[in-house]
């Protein structure tokens, strides 16, 4: 059990005990009692919208803006068979989608985040142990990086309307290139129309269809199905 001491502290007795007692409470797991008795959650870091939100500030658009919420996840994991293979996560930012592939049945180690804010990839360490986490580019993934696993899934939270073009050529092709034959990507998008544009489709041979409008969103999106033609 580590007990971290500010400096100066060790003049402070109180602090000192209040320190060690709540490192103790986490470590057996027990609840801090408020005044009436009932249990004070422990704390666990910010919650997600917030520290979506400060993220967003850091960088307005690697982040995109908005965290997902449970309808968006739900649709944009609906059509993943947990017992295809390993799933790649591209951009899981806070573990929105990663949650909602947990809940569809996907096994915590057939998991493959990658998350290129180092913040939100050692938070994802912490709340995904079993799961690789890598901490780079999408674009930059290769079979070496993803341990030999073959994803049969890609679930996209990438903004990719903030990005140009060929950036998201890039994304879309290392990723087909790492993925099974026949797997396929699910990507979201608040705009009209698919997120990667038709000409990128056509020379990496792609097609896509949506195949989810989520209205209960803020604000509404789509998923679409992105696949080898
Ligand atoms: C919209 S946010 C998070 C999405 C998540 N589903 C949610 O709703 O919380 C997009 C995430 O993609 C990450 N990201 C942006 N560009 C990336 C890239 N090139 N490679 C990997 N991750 C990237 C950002 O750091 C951010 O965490």
């Amino acid at each position: 059990m580590k007990l971290k001491l500010k400096p100066g502290m060790a003049s402070r007795p109180r602090q000192v005990v209040d320190r060690l007692a709540s490192a103790m409470r986490r470590k057996i797991g027990l609840k801090k009692l408020d005044l009436r008795g009932k249990p004070v959650p422990l704390r666990k870091g910010p919650p997600e919208a917030l520290l979506g939100f400060g993220r967003f500030v850091a960088n307005p658009r690697r982040f995109g803006g908005f965290v997902s919420g449970p309808a968006l996840a739900a649709a944009i994991t609906a059509e993943i068979d947990p017992a295809a293979g390993p799933v790649l996560e591209l951009g899981p930012g806070t573990g929105v989608f990663t949650r909602a592939l947990l809940t569809r049945g996907v096994a915590e180690r057939n998991l493959i985040l990658v998350e290129l804010d180092p913040k939100l990839a050692a938070r994802l360490r912490i709340a995904f142990p079993q799961a690789l986490v890598l901490c780079c580019r999408a674009e930059s993934v290769t079979p070496d990086l993803l341990e030999g696993r073959c994803p049969a899934a890609i679930v996209s939270g990438l903004p990719l309307l903030n990005f140009p073009d060929d950036a998201v050529e890039r994304i879309i092709a290392a990723t087909f290139a790492v993925s099974a034959s026949d797997a396929a990507l699910y990507q979201f998008t608040y705009g009209p129309k698919c997120p990667v544009h038709k000409d990128i489709r056509a020379r990496l041979g792609l097609s896509a269809q949506r195949s989810a409008r989520v209205w209960r969103n803020v604000p509404p999106a789509s998923v679409y199905r992105i696949t080898r033609s």
